[in-house]
């Protein structure tokens, strides 16, 4: 028998690919798995629990002790509500550093890997198609480039009313992006295969309509 079809969409920081993907999953009925969402919540537990981040192996013991449920839009750890707290800069910054680590990688590829169920998923990440669905039936590397992504981050950070500067967003994903695309572990890299979707100058809605006719255009 075989497995639901994967769609991987990966691409770097604020590219706007968790939008995309979560939008065309909307559009399919499928499952949707933010595989960023997993890194932040190492994070944020490691954080709680004073481990150090350069500390691999510790850090990766914490992933069996994570009670993690997504629920209408909300991310449920050990029975908190942390839907908010994982979307901070810092947070971010922390999970980059984590996930840079080959054991917490590991411990985490099951997890992802049970989002799989009928009648189909869309995975967002780095490593989506060339690690954890390698034969996804549409692999997309989503990006844009870093001047767009700061300025889209820039604005939902003041749509939250939350303060920010555009140079200081900018400087952290690029430290993001670098760390992201230099790691030795499953580095962010263009997946043998992939489509490329360069969405500065596009819409949601224009980039949402690509995915699904390249999905047409692979299940004919
Ligand atoms: O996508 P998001 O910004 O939420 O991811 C947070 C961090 O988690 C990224 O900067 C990246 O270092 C890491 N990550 C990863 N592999 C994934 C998804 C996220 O290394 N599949």
């Amino acid at each position: 028998m075989s497995l639901p079809p994967v769609i991987a969409i990966d691409g770097p920081t604020a590219s706007g690919k968790g939008t995309v993907a979560s939008l065309v999953a909307q559009k399919l009925g499928f499952h949707y798995l933010d595989s960023g969402a997993l890194y932040r919540l190492v994070a944020l537990a490691s954080e709680k629990e004073g481990i150090d981040t350069q500390k691999g192996p510790e850090l990766s013991l914490l992933v069996p002790k994570l009670l993690i449920s997504f629920k209408n839009n909300q991310i449920i750890l050990n029975g908190s509500d942390v839907t908010e707290a994982i979307r901070t800069e810092s947070i971010g910054l922390r999970a980059s550093v984590v996930a840079a680590h080959p054991e917490v990688r590991l411990a985490l590829v099951d997890l992802q890997r049970s989002f799989r169920q009928l009648p189909g998923l869309v995975a967002d990440g780095r490593d989506m198609a060339s690690v954890i669905f390698p034969d996804a039936i549409l692999k997309v590397f989503l990006t844009a480039t870093a001047a767009a992504r700061a300025e889209r981050r820039y604005k939902q950070l003041i749509a939250k009313g939350i303060s920010a500067k555009l140079e200081d967003l900018l400087q952290d994903l690029q430290a993001r992006d670098a760390r992201d695309s230099n790691r030795g572990a499953a580095p962010l890299v263009i997946a043998e295969g992939a489509k490329v979707l360069e969405t500065s100058d596009l819409s949601i809605d224009q980039a949402v309509k690509t995915v699904l006719d390249w999905y047409q255009s692979a299940i004919a």
